[in-house]
């Protein structure tokens, strides 16, 4: 794959001269169950994640994230439900999954000892590149990584941005169709983590789909347009990011004077709270939806207060999780329910974005 008038800084280099007959789907997995012993690690797990975008899989620690993303990079077999990676049963073809897939793990792991450049060519190795062009390649990645000057250092000597940076050249060495990448912002200082997301949005526009997992959700929230959300071994609900806009729920308001902003509030008896502490500038409203969040805004302007920002004050994720997690502990699940018994109630969203 190509990245669409690309250059080295608007996505990784394209060296490899793949024949066009990648199929272009992304993920879909259904009904994923793993154990280890004792512990029932995935119990139920539906995701897609569609070509062309970025889909972050989002659950607390234990949740079954690790587990998920090495079931789909073939990397461990499931014991029930149906995968596939850009078309293919990664249990029936676990090779031909490799080589659509570009697995991130969390760390570098036993591979630290050697050069960063030493990495990239031995992974080109692996996938089959000759001696030149594995080293060719490897060199182009460096450098849209920024990581020339570093080349040959080990890898262990790399900062945890550096290294993180070096891994994302590893997992895309053989232009993979799908990545699957395992907490790739964690430990990431903010510069790292918007060059991180710019580049995984590079390669999301570019057709490639991308799964990534967080527990945290503010590293995934500019950069996701899809979420599926893991509690306990399942997947318990979807949300699409990109779509609707904003929503009701609480938001920030800033004015220049707030004087004549909390008299037009008081007039139309709309609730606010002020900021404590020194931020007098700003108060919090309720609203019930993004109309009336419209319509507020409007009779402010109008009213002559001098707006400078109006904002919600969670992001799009934290709504969706908050709410996710409200309806959970509203109806909660059985916890040996069944598969689609076990996303049940609470998970109003699944399906919303083909998510079965
Ligand atoms: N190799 C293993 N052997 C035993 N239990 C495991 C193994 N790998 C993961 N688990 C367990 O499976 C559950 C899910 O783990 P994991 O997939 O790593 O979650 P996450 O990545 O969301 O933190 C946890 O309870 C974990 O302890
Ligand atoms: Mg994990």
């Amino acid at each position: 794959m190509t990245t669409p008038g690309g250059t080295e800084e608007a996505g990784p280099p394209a060296a490899l001269d793949l024949p066009p007959d990648a199929p272009p789907s992304g993920i879909t997995a259904t009904g994923v169950a793993r154990r280890f012993g004792p512990v029932r690690a995935l119990r139920g797990v539906d995701v897609m994640a569609p070509a062309g975008a970025i889909t972050a899989l989002v659950g607390p620690n234990g949740s079954g994230k690790t587990t998920l993303m090495m079931v789909l990079a073939s990397l461990l077999r499931p014991d029930a439900g149906s995968v596939r990676i850009a078309g293919v049963d990664p249990v029936q073809d676990p090779a031909a999954v490799r080589r659509h897939t570009g697995w991130m793990p969390d760390t570098l792991g036993v591979w630290e000892a050697l050069t960063a450049r030493e990495i990239l060519e031995m992974m080109g190795r692996l996938y089959g590149l000759d001696r030149d062009i594995a080293r060719s390649r490897a060199g182009q990645l460096l450098e849209w990584q920024e990581l020339s000057t570093l080349a040959d250092e080990p890898a262990r000597v790399l900062s945890r941005g550096q290294q993180q940076r070096l891994s994302l050249a590893r997992a895309v060495v053989h232009e993979p169709q799908v990545l699957l990448l395992d907490e790739p912002a964690s430990g990431l200082d903010p510069g790292s983590r918007i060059r991180l997301r710019d580049d995984l949005r590079q390669m999301a526009a570019a057709g490639k789909a991308i799964l990534v997992s967080s527990h945290v959700l503010s590293e995934l929230d500019e950069m996701a347009d899809l979420a599926v959300f893991m509690h306990d071994g399942r997947s318990v609900g979807v949300e699409d990011l990109a779509g609707d806009g904003a929503a009701g729920g609480r938001y920030l308001l800033t004015a220049l004077d707030v004087r004549a902003l909390l008299p037009v509030l008081e007039r139309y008896a709309v609730a606010y709270r002020q900021q404590p502490g020194r931020r007098q500038d700003s108060v919090s409203v309720e609203v019930a939806s993004a109309d009336e969040a419209a319509d507020l805004l409007s009779i402010l302007v109008a009213a002559g207060v001098r707006v400078v920002a109006f904002t919600p004050e969670a992001s799009r994720l934290e709504t969706a999780y908050l709410e996710l997690d409200r309806m959970r502990s509203a109806a909660p699940v059985a916890p040996d329910a069944g598969r689609t018994g076990g996303a049940g109630r609470a998970s109003r969203r699944v399906g919303r974005r083909g998510n079965r």
